[in-house]
């Protein structure tokens, strides 16, 4: 299928990847299989690996794009580019170890693209570690590591406990960052973190369509990655008007 080109006042230009992946635009062009079909897990698996190549990958493009940002910042951004790596071998692992190849399924690299676009290293924070990732710890927390303990599927249980507590540190430093970044710099960070956040709702609802899939927020663990419970207040309204 093909799609007419992403507005690029959205996206930036995607990842390379080599000739194995097939490279899908919206989410309605992503083999979308049935919750009783048992390829459902192999394609999951398949697909976070990739999305994991995409959190590694805009780690390294914020070192990169920002060299002069507070040297702290700058090394627990180097600490996410080594853990998504170490997920991304995770994830392999376990599809591989279930028969699927690399390339078997499509693949989405909107993250990248979304969060490239933005030009200010507080707004691509905001957008990755405190939206993405942290909607990444609803899913994970919720749903998926239930559905693998429920199904006893030991190394999965395993992935996602250790995914979950990285995550959970990529979401704090975050929040940690953004606040200290809009202290230093005042009003137009603070401008640049808004403009971020609703370019990235845009593109999101051009990709996803009508088909996001929204989990209960996980509050806890979301407390533990250093939300407020003012902002944890705002995602569960979020998750119950369906925009989150
Ligand atoms: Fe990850
Ligand atoms: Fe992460």
């Amino acid at each position: 299928m093909t799609t007419p080109q992403l507005d690029p006042k959205l996206f930036a230009e995607g990842p390379k990847r080599d000739s194995r992946f097939d490279v899908r635009d919206l989410w309605a062009e992503m083999q979308n299989f049935d919750a009783s079909d048992p390829r459902l897990i192999n394609e999951f698996l398949h697909r976070q690996m990739n999305e994991e190549i995409n959190g590694m990958e805009i780690s390294a493009r914020n070192l990169a794009d920002f060299p002069d940002a507070p040297w702290e910042l700058r090394m627990s951004m180097a600490r996410q580019c080594w853990d998504e790596s170490r997920h991304i071998e995770a994830f392999r692992g376990c599809f591989e170890r279930r028969g699927v190849e690399v390339g078997e399924y499509p693949v989405m690299n909107f993250q990248y693209r979304v969060i490239t676009n933005i030009p200010s290293l507080i707004g691509r924070l905001a957008v990755q570690n405190r939206s993405f990732e942290a909607a990444g710890i609803d899913a994970i927390q919720n749903e998926v590591s239930e559905a693998a303990r429920r199904e006893g599927r030991t190394d999965l249980d395993e992935l996602f406990d250790g995914q979950l507590a990285d995550e959970v540190q990529h979401v704090r430093y975050a929040n940690v960052w953004v606040k200290k970044l809009m202290e230093l710099g005042g009003a137009a960070a603070v401008f640049q973190m808004t403009k971020a956040v609703s370019l990235a709702n845009e593109a999101l609802k051009i990709i996803a369509g009508d088909a996001a899939t929204m989990y209960p927020v996980a509050e806890d663990v979301r407390r533990e990655a250093g939300f407020t419970e003012d902002e944890i207040d705002v995602a569960k309204r979020l998750v119950a008007q369906g925009t989150g």
